[in-house]
């Protein structure tokens, strides 16, 4: 053994020294828990309620004063769900090559998809669908295999005994009604006993926590509940910080987020729920570059949809979910179970690597005139292939010295035929582990 390789035993047995027993475990069982989510990378977020009708902003609109609350409810009457087909959602969205979806349970408005006990602003007894649209949803999912996510909004503006109520008019502090406030704990904490009951979800999306702090809400006792149900399912970060992972919101991270786990969430327009005025879509290229970057960093993409209120889908959404899925499907190895690639000052564009760290998988945007560029790799190059197309392409190596160990550049070489319309992805196998040369350039000290 070697002085180098002693010494970090000697480290790591001190770290673990000082960790008890349990923690191992509990970081163990949290990499188990999050694998699925970890190699999921797609995920389709559903934005369905009441908004979906007169096509304006969920929840807020009637919260910011746009329209009064009494013309938002009246929503409930066009909110048919007539030509819903989950079925058809399903397909499309395993076809888009997501792995899990997401949906509205109950948004901030506090309307209810599913068949709810505790009040009447549900799909079945407050709308003109007449009928629980959550189940035969989530049925459909488990049927294909896909992750089942619930979001579900912690704050009801629409609940009686709930705090807020519009931007300039809050019904009570929890302070001066303390047992007001335990009754709206009742009310939320029972629906979502229902939901996990019911659906046994793989993950929750919470939102909404900015409302009230942890202790008000009761995050430690509700994250036990649903944990106590299945100790596997997934939290995201909005329960004040009681979940698994980040989720950064529309923004695509610009430097590698440093957090473990963290899903982008992120409209295809500039609306989370159907606008029938809103055609400020992200082209598919668009997308698929942002997916690209956003796996590149090692997180995942929760790319939203928002169905019309009878239930279909709109048609540049469709479009955008197939363009996805053509992209996806031809190039799953680069994608699925991947993790983040190298960092961008060897290659000027996301990558990820398989999980053993011996396949490196470079994105190419646009057509790179003939040549792809990486720099500093000190691995040997055992082959270069084009995902999903097989051609096997050639390199030449450039700047290596024999007396240093300085790897040189290497120009991988790429025929214009072999291009994908959207993104080109290059599979470049190593002669083990990704190593990269990370040091300030050396002195030539003789020739
Ligand atoms: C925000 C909004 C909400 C939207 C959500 C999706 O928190 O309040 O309207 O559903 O983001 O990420």
């Amino acid at each position: 053994m070697n002085m180098i390789k002693k010494y970090v035993l000697v480290i790591f047995a001190f770290a673990t020294c000082g960790m008890h027993g349990q923690e191992i475990d509990s970081v163990q069982q949290r990499q188990e828990k999050m694998q699925w989510f970890k190699d999921a990378k797609l995920g389709v977020f559903i934005h369905w309620g009441l908004y979906s009708v007169n096509g304006i902003d969920e929840s807020w609109s009637f919260y910011n004063g746009y329209i009064s609350h009494p013309n938002y409810l009246k929503q409930t009457n066009g909110f048919t769900a007539k030509k819903y087909d989950p079925k058809a959602w399903v397909e499309l969205i395993k076809e888009s090559g997501a792995k899990y979806s997401v949906i509205t349970s109950k948004h901030h408005d506090g309307f209810a998809l599913w068949n709810t006990k505790f009040g009447t602003l549900n799909a079945t007894m407050g709308s003109a669908a007449k009928q629980d649209v959550l189940t035969p949803f989530v049925k459909e999912l488990r049927k294909n295999k896909l992750k089942v996510g619930i979001y579900f909004s912690l704050p009801d503006w629409s609940y009686n005994d709930y705090t807020h109520f519009t931007r300039d008019s809050i019904r009570y502090k929890v302070s001066a009604e303390p047992k007001r406030w335990e009754k709206y704990l009742t009310y939320y904490q029972g629906q979502l006993k229902e939901l996990s009951d019911n659906y046994n979800p793989d993950l929750y999306w919470f939102d909404g926590d900015w409302e009230h702090n942890s202790e008000e809400w009761q995050a430690p006792k509700v994250k036990q509940m649903l944990l106590d149900r299945n100790p596997k399912t997934i939290l995201n970060s909005r329960l004040r910080e009681h979940g698994d992972y980040a989720t950064p919101e529309q923004g695509m991270p610009i430097t590698r987020p440093t957090n473990k786990y963290w899903e982008l969430c992120m409209t295809m327009n500039d609306s989370w729920g159907y606008q029938k005025n809103d055609h400020n879509y992200k082209t598919t290229d668009q997308v698929i570059g942002i997916f690209a970057d956003v796996i590149g960093n090692g997180g995942n993409l929760l790319l939203d949809i928002g169905p019309r209120g009878d239930g279909s889908i709109p048609e540049e959404q469709v479009e955008v979910l197939k363009g996805l899925g053509r992209w996806t499907n031809k190039h799953k190895e680069a994608i699925y179970g991947t993790i983040a690639g190298i960092p961008k000052e060897h290659f000027y564009g996301p990558s990820t690597l398989s999980k053993d760290q011996t396949i490196l998988y470079l994105f190419v945007k646009g057509n790179p005139n003939g040549e792809v560029v990486i720099r500093g790799l000190k691995n040997k190059i055992n082959r270069i292939y084009v995902v999903g197309e097989g051609t096997k392409l050639s390199h030449q190596i450039v700047g290596k010295i024999y007396w240093s160990h300085y790897p040189g550049i290497a120009y991988v070489k790429v025929p214009d035929y072999v291009l994908d319309k959207n993104m080109t992805v290059l599979a470049v196998m190593l002669d083990g582990k990704v190593d990269l040369y990370r040091e300030d350039g050396s002195v030539i000290e003789s020739n």
